[in-house]
């Protein structure tokens, strides 16, 4: 089949992290089957990447995962059931979920990193530019968060990393990019610093959980050393990158949740159940009685 040049087919999800945060309710279930509401928050980064144009997912998983593959695939007792009790509407639901994607996954023995991770899906994507899709940030957007990093991708014909302004005092919790900028919203990343004390933060762009990458990532990854904590980290790969090739960010235009953590959790819960009408106006009245 015919393709451009600079179209993106393939999203990997790395969704091989232990997710400690959450513990205990992440001791016998993936952290990316919590649900926002009633769906999944890796459902909500599978329909991003289908509304984008992108049509196979990648997704590394590790052990205690295989509520993920269930959830994507045919659950035949299930829709039976719907069937003969006449749900139609949930029935169409639960088919979408399984009929939209095509999906296929990697495991990453134990969890040595964001980085070690990509390179698992190496000999799924081959040979090709690809999306990485950190499915704890939520990202509510029109276009949606990979759409608008496609479209800078096709423009400057090279790695995208989706970055966001976050305050002073949060900066030290992110990657940070220094760069230059090219037009509004979009730069080029001359260095990224992991972590920085609020004092040293380059700037105060933080690197989100979206990428675009190109094949050349696999080498730089392989050649990028384990950090303090044995992991290989993937802005440690991009680093190496840059030695080589232009690295550039898009400033996201949306609203992202970091679902990662607690309290971004709950506020990514109330944020979308206030946009159902059903839920909106009760759950509104009782926030309004919690002291
Ligand atoms: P996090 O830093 O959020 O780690 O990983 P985590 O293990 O999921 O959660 P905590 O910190 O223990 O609570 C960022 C992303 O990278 C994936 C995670 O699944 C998550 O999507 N990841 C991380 C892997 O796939 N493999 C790893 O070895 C590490």
């Amino acid at each position: 089949m015919l393709r451009m040049p600079f179209s993106i087919r393939k999203a990997v999800f790395p969704a091989a992290g232990l997710g400690i945060r959450f513990l205990p309710a992440t001791k016998a279930q993936p952290k990316e089957m919590l649900p926002l509401v009633d769906k999944p928050i890796i459902q909500y980064g599978v329909e991003e990447a289908i509304a984008s144009g992108v049509e196979n997912m990648i997704i590394v998983t590790g052990r205690g995962k295989n509520a993920i593959e269930d959830h994507f695939d045919v659950a035949f007792e299930l829709e039976a059931f719907l069937t003969a009790r006449g749900k139609a509407e949930l029935l169409a639901e639960i088919r979408k979920v399984s009929d939209l994607i095509n999906v296929a996954y990697v495991r990453q023995g134990e969890p040595r990193g964001l980085g070690h991770a990509v390179l698992m899906a190496e000999p799924l994507v081959g040979d090709e530019s690809f999306a990485v899709i950190l499915a704890d940030d939520v990202i509510d957007a029109t276009p949606p968060a990979l759409a608008q990093m496609i479209k800078v991708h096709e423009e400057v014909e090279g790695p995208v990393i989706l970055v966001e302004r976050v305050r002073p005092e949060d900066i030290s919790n992110y990657g940070v990019i220094a760069a230059d900028p090219i037009r509004p919203g979009v730069y080029r990343v001359t260095d990224m610093v992991e972590k920085p004390p609020r004092e040293q933060a380059p700037s105060n762009l933080a690197i989100i959980g979206r990428y675009i990458l190109t094949p050349d990532i696999f080498g730089a990854l392989r050649a990028t050393r384990e950090d303090h904590s044995g992991e290989i980290q993937l802005t440690n790969g991009l680093k190496h990158l840059l030695k080589d090739r232009p690295v550039y960010a898009c400033e996201v235009t949306g609203v992202r949740h970091d679902t990662g953590n607690k309290l971004g959790f709950l506020k990514a819960v109330v944020y979308f159940a206030m946009q159902r009408p059903e839920l909106a106006g009760p759950l509104r009245e009782y926030l309004k009685t919690v002291t």
